[in-house]
């Protein structure tokens, strides 16, 4: 069964031993070490951020954090969800030796239910980036209804899901 739990002293190990493909790291902007650290930081100035192990039963298999802040990178000025507050998908990994089994989807969905009971506020919107080479994930983020904006940052792509009220 897959379980997101949080990140404490027991699990912080495996969850940075976790590794994706070689030729995956350049989907990555970010180690699970560093978006833990990120989290910290975040939380410390007001900026709600949840980093989240991805169990297979006992075993952690993956890695996701979301965010809870305001859309307004100047790249957004002339769009309508600018200025508005957005639940942001940080970090998504699956450990290369636990991928194409279905847990990416099962977790992300798990994450998704979490983001739409709006933990740390109201929220019209969830975005995040992918690499536009990202196939899979653009396949995985596309059927849950996150759609593409044209809004492509350093070769990622910032895809956007209207959360319903
Ligand atoms: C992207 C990632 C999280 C997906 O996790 P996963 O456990 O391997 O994915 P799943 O087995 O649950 O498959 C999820 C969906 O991805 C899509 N998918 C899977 N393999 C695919 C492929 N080879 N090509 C296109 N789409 C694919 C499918 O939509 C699939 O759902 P379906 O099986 O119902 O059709 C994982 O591959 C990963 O960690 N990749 C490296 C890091 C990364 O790219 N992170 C995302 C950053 S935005």
């Amino acid at each position: 069964m897959i379980e997101l739990r949080k990140i404490t002293g027991e699990n912080i190990e495996e969850v940075i031993a976790l590794e994706v493909e070689e030729k995956q790291k350049d989907f990555l902007e970010t180690t699970n070490l560093k978006s833990f650290a990120d989290a910290h930081m975040l939380n410390t100035d007001g900026i709600p951020a949840t980093p989240v192990a991805i169990y297979l039963d006992e075993v952690v298999v993956g890695f996701m954090m979301y965010i809870y802040d305001t859309l307004d990178h100047e790249s957004f000025e002339n769009e309508d969800y600018y200025g508005k507050k957005s639940y942001f998908i940080w970090h998504m990994m699956i450990d290369k030796r636990y991928q194409r089994k279905g847990y990416g989807k099962l977790a992300f969905e798990k994450m998704l239910m979490e983001i739409e009971q709006m933990p740390y506020g109201e929220a019209k919107y969830v975005t995040l980036f992918y690499h536009t080479s990202n196939a899979k994930a653009k396949t995985l983020y596309a059927s849950f209804g996150f759609v593409d904006t044209g809004i492509i940052q350093d070769h990622s792509m910032l895809a956007i899901k209207h959360l319903e009220k």
